[in-house]
Parts: C-alpha cells; sequence; structure tokens
C-alpha cells in the first residue's frame, strides 16, 4: 500500500525501459548461451525504488495450531523426527520455509521425560515457552529451566539440547531460527553431538544468575563472544522491567512501551543474526502507522488486540504469532479496556543495523492511521 505521492513509476530518465525488438530478443537469446545477459532487462526488478517484501502478513492463530502442534506427538517419535516441530510456512516464502523474511519458526512439541538428541548448527536459535513446565535446555554445558514466557538463546555453533524432566507435563514453545538466513549465506552446517548427549557441567541456570542482574556485571567477569552470555531471559523480570518503565515514559507513538533485550556485556542485540523485545501496550491503547525494514515475528505473550498490517486487520490474542514483513505499514492495537498486552518480537534487526541497512517512515496522514482497504 503506497501513499498516493509513493506510486513508483518506470517510465521515467534513470529506470530501464527498452522496449523489446525482435533484434534484441535474438540478442539475449545469445547472451544466454554464455550465462550472461542485459542489465537492463531485470535492473526494474533487482532494484526496486523500496523494498518488495515477498512474505505475506500472516497471524498463525494459536487455537488453530495447537491440536495440530500435540497430535504430532501420535504420529512421529521425538526419535525419528528429530525434532516435532510444526512450522510456520509463509505463503510467499514457502521456497525457503520461512516464517517471514529470512527468518524460521516452528511450534514445538515434547512429553515429559523427553530429551531431543545434543546437536549444533551455525543457524543461531531462541525458544519461546508457550506451555507447560519442567522444559529445559542446555547450551554449552548450561542447564537452563524454563517457564511460559521465558526465551533461551542456543546461539550459532553452541551444542544444544532440549528435554523436558520426567516430573513435568508435555511442553510446547515457539523456536525462532535464522536458517533462511544461513542458507541465503550458504554457510550453514549441522553436526549431531558425538555422545548423542550433552554433559551439564555448571550449576542450573548459573548464565542468568550470573549476568542477568539489572545494573551489575560479575567483577572479573570475563565474555567475548559474539552472542550474550545470559542466555535465559525469563519473563517476571522482564514484565517488571516494562511495568516500571511504563510508569515512567509515555512510550513511543509507534511501540508503545518497547524494551530490547540485551546482551549484557555490549548492550547490543542477544545475538549477532537476530535480536529479540518485548512491548507493552497499554489499556486501549493504539499506536500510530511506521514502516522500517527488517523482519518482525510477534508473539503475543498476554493480552489480545489487533494489528493492521498493510491496511489490513488481523486479530489477535494470547500465543498467536503474527508476522511484519519488511517495509510493511503497521499499528498495533490493544483491545482491551483495562489490562495491558505484551507482544514479544523476533526480528533480524541486528542484521539490518550491522550492514546499514535499516529505513524507518511514519505513515503521517490520517493522524497516523492506515484505511483499511
Ligand atoms: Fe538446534
Ligand atoms: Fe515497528
Amino acid at each position: 500500500m503506497n501513499k498516493p505521492h509513493e506510486n513508483h513509476r518506470e517510465d521515467v530518465v534513470g529506470r530501464a525501459n527498452v522496449e523489446d525488438t525482435p533484434e534484441l530478443l535474438q540478442y539475449y537469446k545469445e547472451l544466454e548461451q554464455f550465462s550472461a545477459g542485459a542489465l537492463w532487462t531485470v535492473a526494474n526488478k533487482i532494484e526496486p525504488w523500496e523494498p518488495k517484501s515477498q512474505s505475506v502478513p500472516v497471524v498463525w492463530r494459536y487455537k488453530d495450531l495447537r491440536e495440530h502442534v500435540l497430535r504430532s506427538v501420535d504420529l512421529v517419535s521425538a526419535e525419528k523426527a528429530g525434532r516435532r516441530v510444526i512450522y510456520l510456512n509463509n505463503p510467499g516464502r514457502t521456497d525457503v520455509s520461512a516464517a517471514v523474511g529470512w527468518l524460521y519458526a516452528g511450534l514445538q512439541v515434547m512429553n515429559a521425560g523427553e530429551v531431543a538428541t545434543a546437536h549444533r548448527h551455525s543457524a543461531s536459535a531462541i525458544r519461546f515457552i508457550m506451555e507447560g513446565q519442567g522444559a529445559y535446555t542446555v547450551v554449552d554445558g548450561h542447564k537452563m529451566t524454563l517457564g511460559e514466557n521465558d526465551f533461551v538463546l542456543t546461539p550459532n555453533g553452541t551444542w544444544h539440547e532440549h528435554g523436558v524432566e520426567a516430573s513435568g507435563t508435555h511442553c510446547i514453545w515457539q523456536d525462532g531460527l535464522d536458517i533462511p538466513f544461513v542458507n541465503a549465506m550458504e554457510a550453514n552446517f549441522f553436526e549431531v553431538h558425538p555422545d548423542l548427549s550433552e554433559p551439564v557441567t555448571y550449576p542450573v541456570d548459573d548464565m542468568t544468575r550470573t549476568w542477568g542482574n539489572a545494573g551489575l556485571t560479575p567483577g572479573g567477569g570475563k565474555w567475548e563472544k559474539g552472542y550474550s552470555p545470559m542466555f535465559k531471559y525469563e519473563w517476571e523480570p522482564t514484565y517488571d522491567a516494562l511495568i516500571k518503565y511504563a510508569s515512567s515514559t509515555d512510550g513511543s507513538p509507534y511501540d508503545g512501551v518497547l524494551m530490547e533485550y540485551v546482551n549484557p556485556v555490549t548492550n547490543g542485540p542477544v545475538m549477532q543474526t537476530m535480536g529479540a523485545s518485548m512491548q507493552l501496550l497499554r489499556a486501549g491503547e493504539h499506536t500510530k502507522a511506521h514502516r522500517h525494514t527488517g523482519s518482525y515475528l510477534y508473539h503475543v505473550a498476554k493480552g489480545q488486540g489487533h494489528s493492521i498490517i498493510n491496511g489490513k486487520r488481523f486479530d489477535w490474542s494470547e500465543r498467536d504469532i503474527f508476522c511484519v514483513p519488511s517495509w510493511a505499514w503497521h499499528e498495533h492495537v490493544n483491545d482491551a479496556a483495562t489490562d495491558d498486552a505484551c507482544l514479544f518480537c523476533l526480528s533480524d534487526l541486528p542484521v539490518m543495523r550491522a550492514f546499514s541497512l535499516y529505513r524507518e517512515q511514519s505513515f503521517g496522514e490520517n493522524n497516523g492511521h492506515q484505511p483499511l482497504v
């Protein structure tokens, strides 16, 4: 949806605008034989005036998917499937199995007492816990216990193993990985741990206890890896921080009260290719529309409302997941009269920022709100 003055035309000076002639068509054929082509036949497509995402806005409703996710437990064993996951397949990105842009996402289920084979890969990952008790992840010997709305990192190259304690319940979580991005870079390796399992060699939850204390850093603590040493970010301190921040800010007109999860050593993103944030929308809050580069996968951690994406309304409630493709107009609404809503967001912003590809624009017109199409 472009605003009227942004209807970019291709029949202007500076853009390719060559009409086919029999001679030119013959010429293009000849070039093809040498694995070559004339740029002006593709220039406007490969260099659009502005980003043209192939991803389409989608909301994946938990009430539609939950039963199907649970059914996978009876249909395939954890050993046979490797990982029992129902992935989110954006209709515009089925060729790369992405949920949006270059981000992959899926819903994984594990029964009490199950453990997945330890492995590592070049792709980085997060898990965001949706339901159940007793889930844990081991990353390079550090075991993290996980509860609802907690998220855990399994960065590029780290050995990791997921499981649910025998005393727990079945657990469902959202996986989020940069698999499509790493594949686009043609740099993806995958290894199964030689022992199929990895030992826990540190005290349970040590990384969050060491690095996750607001305003404090461990004396003599050293960390030089490209990802956060705080492997687990818990829901309670996150929500608490949002409430405190909300009491002293109006927040952003576009995002409400938003906090980014950070690597406590650098104050930068939690991993080099993917970042995450949690935003709070106050009761009845309706943000203004803007758009920016980057791909965004929202997970409704709390509450209910709707978002308008490129002029179309998408209703959401707790545990639903929806995406905002790059350069899509978007605004969010908390539909509740008294309760706040919280949106967890996984994105490729660190990539956008690292390569100076981030751009942002506000909608402006119509008091900042998109007309519904
Ligand atoms: Fe993995
Ligand atoms: Fe935004």
